[in-house]
């Protein structure tokens, strides 16, 4: 193997232990949240040196509904505020912005957000930064199998059919998942295309989850040896 393949080329991060790591100090669970947006910054930053090209993050499931009225409506000001103050930071940086999930029951200012802000960076090529809203991985295979349906009436399935109607279409499979917070449960990500991810737990919360952190996920990856099921 190379050292360039040594680097994932889509390394995704599901992002755990805001609200810890703010009960830990005494805070308010969203302190932990907002916080949170300067690890994603770091990372950002961290994964363009290494050369990854793909960069997703879960940053709110659809079981994520199911939490105090408060804390979602919070979480839904932090995402329309970080993704309006950092567009700019995209374009000088060369990063694609794009989000995943179903943006119906979101906020109609938000969902304008999001699409102008993938709109005005879709012709950046160094990060693609995929941002996964309202997702959950049973709800993409289903609408992706009502979306081939659709598209294909009277056709069977079959899994590169399948594959193009999925949210993430487009978008390579993830060779490196990162769970922070200590936890090690997937959470009803991404069950169809991490088939062959590898996967990373950390116990460090999400919000002290930086730059180090981040390099140090890299280097166990670069250490793994992936088979895909052959003999080597
Ligand atoms: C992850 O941190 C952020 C989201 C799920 C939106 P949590 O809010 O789940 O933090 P913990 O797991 O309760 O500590
Ligand atoms: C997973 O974290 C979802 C996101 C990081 C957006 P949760 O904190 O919601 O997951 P569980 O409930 O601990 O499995
Ligand atoms: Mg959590």
């Amino acid at each position: 193997m190379t050292e360039v393949s040594r680097i994932p080329q889509h390394v995704t991060i599901i992002m755990d232990g805001n609200g810890r790591w703010a009960k830990e100090r005494g805070k308010e669970r969203v302190y932990g949240h907002y916080e949170g947006v300067e690890s994603v910054r770091a990372c950002t930053e961290a994964a363009v040196e290494a050369g990854v090209k793909y960069l997703s993050l879960y940053a709110f499931s659809q079981e994520n509904w199911n939490r105090p009225q408060q804390e979602v409506e919070s979480l839904m000001k932090l995402f329309f505020k970080s993704i309006l103050e950092e567009r700019s930071g995209f374009m000088n940086n060369g990063i694609k912005f794009v989000v995943c999930g179903n943006l119906e029951p979101l906020s109609e200012g938000l969902r304008e957000q999001i699409l102008e802000c993938m709109e005005a960076t879709s012709g950046n090529s160094r990060l693609t930064l995929v941002l996964f809203i309202n997702y959950s991985g049973k709800w993409d295979i289903v609408q992706a199998a009502n979306r081939f349906i659709a598209l294909n009436p009277g056709k069977e399935i079959d899994q590169a059919g399948l594959e193009s109607c999925l949210a993430t279409r487009g978008i390579p499979d993830p060779d490196l998942m990162i769970r922070t917070s200590g936890e090690q449960r997937i959470s009803n990500y991404l069950l169809w295309q991490c088939a062959y991810t590898e996967f990373y737990f950390s116990p460090v919360y999400w919000p002290d989850f930086r730059r180090e952190e981040f390099n140090k996920a890299l280097e166990v990856y670069a250490g793994r040896d992936r088979r895909f099921g052959g003999v080597k």
